[in-house]
C-alpha cells in the first residue's frame, strides 16, 4: 500500500471510529488538526505520512471518555496501523505521539519526556484547535457538555495546575481560558504554530473584552 492509500485508510478508519463522538472532539476536530498539520509541517522538515498519521490518530481513545486509561489510545492505532502493514517504526513514532499530544500529559511531572520535529508539528496544530474562534467554540460546548456555568465572577480561576487539578476541574467555562487557552501560545514549537497561535490569541483577548462588557451592561470598548 504507498502513502496514500494509508492515509486514506486511516481517514475511513478514524470516521468509524469517532462516530457519535462529543462535538470538541469528533471527526471534524481530527480533520482541522490534519488540516493545521499540513499548513504547518509544509514549513518544517518531517516525516509527511508520521505526521499525517499522527494527527489523524492523535484522539483515537481519549483517555478522558474511557476511565483516564492512556494506553488504549496508542493500543487501538498499533493494531489497526499494524493490520494494513505499515512500517514498524512509523507505529512506534505514532504511538509516541498520541501518547505525548495531550495537554494533561506534558503537566504530569512522572512521565519520561519525549520529543521528535513530528511530535511538535501535531501538538502545535492540536494545540491551535483549542485557540481562537473554534477554540471558544469548543470550551462552551465542553462546559455544555459537562453542564458548567458560563461565567462565575465569585469563582476565580486556578493559575497552579496539577495534571489531577486539571482532570478535575469544574469550574465556569471563562476559568479555563485563564487556566489553559490563554496559556497556550507560549507552548507552541514551530515557528509557523507560533505565528498563527498570536493571531488565535489576540482573538481570544478580543472576545473575553467584549463577553465582560456584555456581561456588566457596558457599552463595548470602540
Ligand atoms: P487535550 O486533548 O489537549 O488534553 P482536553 O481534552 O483537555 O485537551 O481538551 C479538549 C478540548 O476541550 C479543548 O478545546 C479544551 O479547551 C476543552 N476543554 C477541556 N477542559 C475544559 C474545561 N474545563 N472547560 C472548557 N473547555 C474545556
Ligand atoms: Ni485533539
Amino acid at each position: 500500500m504507498n502513502d496514500a492509500e494509508i492515509v486514506e485508510k486511516t481517514i475511513a478508519f478514524v470516521k468509524d471510529r469517532l462516530k457519535g463522538a462529543e462535538g470538541g472532539h469528533d471527526c471534524f476536530h481530527i480533520q482541522r488538526v490534519f488540516r493545521n498539520t499540513m499548513l504547518i509541517a509544509r514549513h518544517e522538515d518531517v516525516h509527511i505520512l508520521v505526521v499525517s498519521l499522527g494527527a489523524l490518530l492523535h484522539d483515537i481513545a481519549d483517555a478522558k471518555f474511557h476511565g483516564g486509561d492512556e494506553t488504549i489510545g496508542p493500543g487501538v492505532a498499533a493494531a489497526f496501523l499494524k493490520d494494513i502493514a505499515v512500517d514498524d517504526n512509523i507505529i512506534a513514532h505514532v504511538q509516541k505521539i498520541i501518547q505525548y499530544c495531550s495537554f494533561k500529559n506534558s503537566l504530569d511531572p512522572k512521565v519520561t519526556p519525549f520529543s521528535s520535529k513530528e511530535l511538535q508539528v501535531v501538538r502545535d496544530a492540536d494545540t491551535l484547535d483549542a485557540m481562537g474562534a473554534i477554540g471558544i467554540a469548543r470550551a462552551f460546548n465542553y462546559g455544555g457538555f459537562k453542564n458548567r456555568k458560563l461565567h462565575d465572577p465569585e469563582v476565580p480561576p486556578r493559575l497552579k495546575m496539577t495534571k489531577e487539578d486539571y482532570k478535575k476541574g469544574n469550574g465556569p467555562t471563562i476559568n479555563h481560558f485563564y487556566e489553559k487557552l490563554l496559556l497556550l501560545k507560549d507552548r507552541m514549537n514551530t515557528t509557523t504554530g507560533k505565528r498563527l497561535a498570536d493571531q488565535r490569541h489576540q482573538f481570544m483577548l478580543r472576545f473575553l473584552e467584549q463577553f465582560y462588557s456584555e456581561w456588566n451592561g457596558e457599552e463595548p470598548h470602540p
